[in-house]
């Protein structure tokens, strides 16, 4: 799988932002739902609480909005709107068409569902556009996993909640930040994880955890060979935030340290689609990123997918914009 072609159409990320919404449902409230307790969730977890309420295309538009302010583009120059999301508002129309309504764009707007992993799948997409001549895309991340989650189940209901994350992607002349990317699918293994249409998530929690940190190291792996650097390149890895044991454990197998990645799941839970841009934009308000860093994104969810991606930070390529 594909290492940028020298000589495509590269782009960079101008604006970032995020929204969760105001209800927080922490641990010391599941206790009261389920048996189960605080102390527990954080040690198998690392998760204190998790954000419910508000709908895909509210939180989409708040951080689609504040990602649009921060880059400084008129709403009517975006060229395309790609939501990542597993928990549209409605079965059609795409949630990304009620969100380009309320933003004000006048572009092309449509869902990507690869759970987890979705948001590094639409970053992709995205690029595939710029490349084939798209100057500006919106790219956004977003569940409300609080509707298709079972808060009395011990199971799954500690570990789900609500957000969004959005980046505005802008083309630049020459190459952009991407390096390389990689996007997986185990469909054989998608009894693991799963939910009807109606249902609540039905998952194998231990046999998640086993493919999930193997999928991860196998999928950054891959891109990091695309990219033609090493795990002592990255300076940051922006991995999907389910569960920290999960990600140390990846991390550990990959020889990255633990203090190079951006975490946020403790305040968050497993946001889905919006983690990744979730701990992307905490990285950066903590000004954790310096320009030229190398930056790992890697998700891995339902499917099951994984999906990673290499960018070399560059916001100075921004005034090279076309
Ligand atoms: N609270 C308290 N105790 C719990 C519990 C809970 N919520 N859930 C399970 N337990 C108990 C079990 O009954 C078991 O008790 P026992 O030893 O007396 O039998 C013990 O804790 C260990 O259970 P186990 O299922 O092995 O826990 P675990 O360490 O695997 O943790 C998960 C469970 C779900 C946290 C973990 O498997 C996980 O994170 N899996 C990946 C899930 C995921 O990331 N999904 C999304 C992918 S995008």
């Amino acid at each position: 799988m594909p290492a940028t072609r020298p000589g495509v159409r590269g782009a960079v990320i101008t604006g970032w932002g995020t929204a969760l919404p105001d209800t927080v449902l922490t641990n010391a409230d599941l206790e009261k739902q389920m048996d189960t307790s605080d102390a527990w969730i954080r040690e198998r977890t690392g998760i204190h609480q998790r954000h419910v309420g508000g709908s895909t295309a509210s939180l989409s538009t708040a951080s689609g909005r504040a990602a649009l302010e921060m880059s400084g583009v008129d709403p009517a120059d975006m060229d395309a709107l790609v939501l990542a999301t597993t928990t549209p508002d409605r079965a059609v129309p795409a949630t990304a068409s009620t969100v380009q309504h309320e933003l004000g764009l006048a572009c092309g707007a449509f869902d990507v569902n690869a759970a987890c992993s979705g948001w590094v799948y639409a970053l992709v997409n995205a690029h595939g556009l710029i490349a084939m001549g798209a100057d500006k895309v919106l790219v956004i991340g977003t569940d409300t996993l609080d509707r298709i989650t079972d808060y009395t189940d011990r199971n799954t209901g500690i570990l789900f909640g609500n957000g969004s994350g959005a980046v505005v992607l802008e083309a630049v002349d020459g190459p952009g930040q991407l390096l390389s990317w990689d996007l997986d699918s185990v469909g054989e293994a998608e009894s693991a994880l799963f939910c009807e249409i109606g249902g609540v998530l039905q998952m194998e929690g231990r046999e998640v955890f086993r493919r999930a940190v193997r999928i991860m190291v196998d999928s950054a792996t891959k891109s990091m060979r695309h990219a033609g650097v090493t795990a002592d390149d990255i300076a940051l890895v922006i991995p999907h935030q389910a569960n920290t044991r999960i990600i140390a454990a990846a991390l550990e197998r990959l020889g990255i340290e633990y203090e190079r990645s951006s975490i946020v799941l403790d305040t968050t839970g497993n946001t889905s689609s919006a983690s990744v841009p979730l701990a992307l934009a905490a990285a950066l308000d903590a000004g954790r990123v310096d320009a030229g860093d190398l930056i790992l994104f890697v998700g891995f969810g339902a499917g099951m997918t994984a999906a990673s991606s290499i960018i070399r930070w560059s916001p100075d390529a921004v005034e090279a914009r076309p």
